[in-house]
């Protein structure tokens, strides 16, 4: 819905703004008409544009009444301002030029082929009639330059300047008209209006315009340029709201801690390890090389790979196991690191370059150590250059089994979705049809993983009732059985499905034509479907059964804050973009939402933009409380990467129990890559770390 309204909105205003440039270029063109005949035919064309306009412009307004009465007023408090815009020189257009129009054409009733006198010359060119159609064209001009600029905390300065230069230049249209009308009476004769000469002027203005508005542009790509060196441990805070900031700084956005903020003590990053010393209970060593691998099918993929294949290992470990992963770059030139994203470890093991360590370059090793505190489904991926070491395969499975193990004879099974570089998707590196022979009555669990970027994968489960056992690697309560449901994930989100095996064949089907997927039959054979069907989507909000949480919606919240979503025009780093914000902003400009640990924390997350976007938090998992205001009901649902599509408000809480500096981004790579990350601070810690072009650290 928001969707629709937004686009509607922003679709008729561009419409209203051609065809009002059109009206305004005719009622300037009045005067021009030759013979009274033609005059009244133009006033009469005229009078049936300004319907066409009110159309248009009313459609304008339906809209803005449409994202009124069905959304949160988030998404539409900011746009009311265009109304305004549309209205009032809607009004002029029936109210002056109208009935100037109509007595022109009463005084040309008669048709006559002769020319115009000085009368007529005089009513054709009146500012009143002219310019409203123009300010039409203005008034839409600046409504759309809202609709796709405005930030929402909204800021004065980026709403009034356009309002400004508004008034301005419909003035000076206007006493522009209001001479040459002037002129015409006193001569009596038309302004000449040779084709070069208007092309002279109109030339003329459009170049002291470009030349105006390049100074600002010029401006905001040289202030937009990204700095060569950036601390990651510092930039704009935001404190949030909340009753622990009585006594501590005050305001949202502050740019220090205040002096007589009590001292905390400084602790690095760096100290925030796992446990150092102790004998893991499981060792991994990864090598991250570049090789060509082959898929199922015998087509190769140039990849990067950790131990050469794609995906990388899959790292298998029990609840509260030590363990010990040695990373290897042997000739990534970029740079690795490894993340493990969705379990919760200490910060200095989060393995993001810039924050918690520095990329490990070719030649280099690093070491990571941490207890698997979370039984469930995780994956791991590379943190530098992340948008581009995961599309070409720097990632791999995490599983964490519970302390006593799987149900015994369980059938495990990974089904990790990747877009393979111009082969497409796979399951793994199988891009075929996969044959798995399960003995009736046996446990399965698939552990659905999408790892693409910017990709809505629809897995479709046929021939069994199944349940939905865990999401982003927590388990569900008492989850009940679905049937026909697609089970949908964006970038870096997890569903655990269970079933016990029937007699008859399972099928999981990736695409809709039967070419990817996998057979699960008692004798391993069996075909996929050719057709799957449509399927409703499933929804977490009302799944399972309540039980009990740490904290819920009615708990007492140390800290809120807000997260707004959207895509604006704006510069970055040098260029001219539709820009995908946080609250106004792309990094480093984001805010750090700023906590002491111990707190309970909510944020809103909000998506105004035109694309979902699956927000991930490193090092916590977040507990959803609701949705567009609607409270989740079934089993608690945790969270580490939360779709969140446009025009939805979520609202999710955690508590901060792991100090660190932990990223909070867009898992769309992609968009993380220009800028859609920022992160989540505790008081007191510092990073060494940087990032930037001068340094080897780009964790996007
Ligand atoms: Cu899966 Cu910050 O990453
Ligand atoms: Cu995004």
């Amino acid at each position: 819905m928001y969707f629709a309204a937004i686009s509607m909105v922003r679709g008729l205003l561009l419409l209203t703004l051609l065809l009002a440039w059109i009206a305004g270029n005719k009622a300037s063109a009045l005067l021009y008409s030759g013979t009274e005949a033609k005059l009244n035919r133009k006033a009469r064309k005229l009078i049936t544009w300004a319907v066409y306009l009110s159309l248009c412009s009313s459609g304008v307004l339906v809209g803005i009444i449409l994202l009124m009465t069905n959304t949160d007023s988030v998404f539409w408090r900011d746009r009311l301002l265009i109304a305004p815009l549309l209205v009032i020189p809607m009004l002029m257009v029936w109210m002056a030029a109208y009935p100037r129009l109509r007595r022109i054409r009463q005084a040309t009733m008669r048709k006559k082929d002769s020319p115009l006198d000085v009368r007529l010359l005089s009513r054709a060119s009146q500012a009143a009639l002219v310019a409203p159609y123009q300010l039409i064209a203005l008034g839409s001009l600046t409504g759309m330059y809202w609709t796709f600029t405005t930030t929402v905390p909204f800021e004065m300065l980026n709403g009034m300047i356009p309002l400004v230069v508004l008034i301005v230049v419909g003035t000076v249209l206007w006493l522009s008209h209001v001479n040459r009308s002037a002129r015409v009476s006193l001569t009596g004769s038309r302004p000449i209006n040779r084709p070069w000469n208007r092309l002279m002027r109109r030339s003329a203005i459009t170049l002291a315009v470009l030349a105006l508005g390049s100074i600002p542009f010029y401006s905001g790509l040289q202030v937009s340029r990204l700095p060569d060196m950036i601390a990651m441990a510092e930039g704009p805070m935001d404190n949030g709201t909340g009753s622990t900031l009585a006594h501590h700084h005050s305001g949202t956005i502050a740019a220090s801690a205040s002096a007589d903020a009590e001292p905390t003590q400084e602790v690095s990053v760096d100290s925030l390890t796992g446990p150092v010393e102790g004998t893991p209970d499981v060792s991994y060593t990864l090598t991250a090389e570049k090789k060509t691998v082959k898929l199922a099918s015998g087509r190769t993929v140039e990849a990067w790979t950790y131990n050469g294949q794609i995906p990388g290992p899959e790292l298998r470990m029990r609840q509260g196991q030590l363990v010990e992963i040695k990373l290897i770059n042997k000739d990534i030139a970029e740079g690795v690191t490894l993340h493990w994203h969705g379990l919760d470890v200490p910060n200095a093991e989060d393995g993001v370059a810039g924050a918690t360590q520095n990329a490990v370059m070719p030649g280099e090793t690093y070491t990571y150590r941490f207890v698997a505190e979370q039984a469930g489904s995780f994956w791991y991926h590379s943190h530098q250059d992340s948008k581009e070491a995961v599309e070409k395969g720097l990632f791999g499975s995490l599983v964490v089994e519970p302390e006593g193990g799987l149900p015994p004879e369980t059938k495990d099974i990974m089904v990790m979705t990747h877009i393979w570089e111009d082969r497409g998707v796979a399951i793994g590196d199988n891009d075929g049809i996969q044959h798995i022979a399960i003995k009736p009555g046996t446990p399965v669990r698939l552990r659905l993983t999408n790892t693409d970027d910017w990709v809505r994968q629809s897995y479709k489960l046929l021939g069994t009732k199944f349940q939905v056992a865990a999401i982003d690697g927590t388990d569900l309560h008492e989850p009940g059985d679905l049937e026909n449901i697609s089970l949908d994930l964006i970038t870096g989100g997890r569903y655990d499905v269970t079933f016990i095996m029937p007699e008859t064949p399972v099928t999981l089907s990736i695409d809709q034509g039967g070419k990817l997927g996998i057979v699960m039959s008692p004798d391993g054979n069996g075909d996929l479907p050719e057709h799957v069907p449509n399927m409703p989507v499933f929804d977490p909000t009302h799944y399972g059964t309540p039980a009990p949480t740490p904290f819920d919606a009615n708990s007492h919240f140390d800290r809120e804050f807000t997260m707004v979503l959207d895509n604006q025009l704006g510069f970055y780093n040098g260029k001219l973009t539709f820009n995908y914000t946080i609250n106004g902003k792309v990094f480093p400009d984001t805010p750090m939402f700023m906590v002491s640990e111990g707190e309970l924390v909510k944020t809103t997350i909000v998506n105004r933009g035109a694309v979902e976007h699956p927000m991930h938090l490193h090092g916590h998992h977040m507990l959803v409380l609701s949705r567009n205001g609607e409270a989740v009901t079934g089993s608690p649902w945790w969270t580490d990467t939360l779709d969140v599509a446009p025009g939805e408000v979520y609202e999710v809480a955690f508590m901060a129990d792991n100090p660190g500096l932990w990223m909070d981004h867009c898992h769309n790579l992609a968009h993380a890559a220009v800028g859609m990350t920022m992160h989540l601070m505790y008081e007191g810690v510092t990073s060494p770390y940087t990032v930037g072009s001068a340094t080897h650290n780009h964790p996007e």
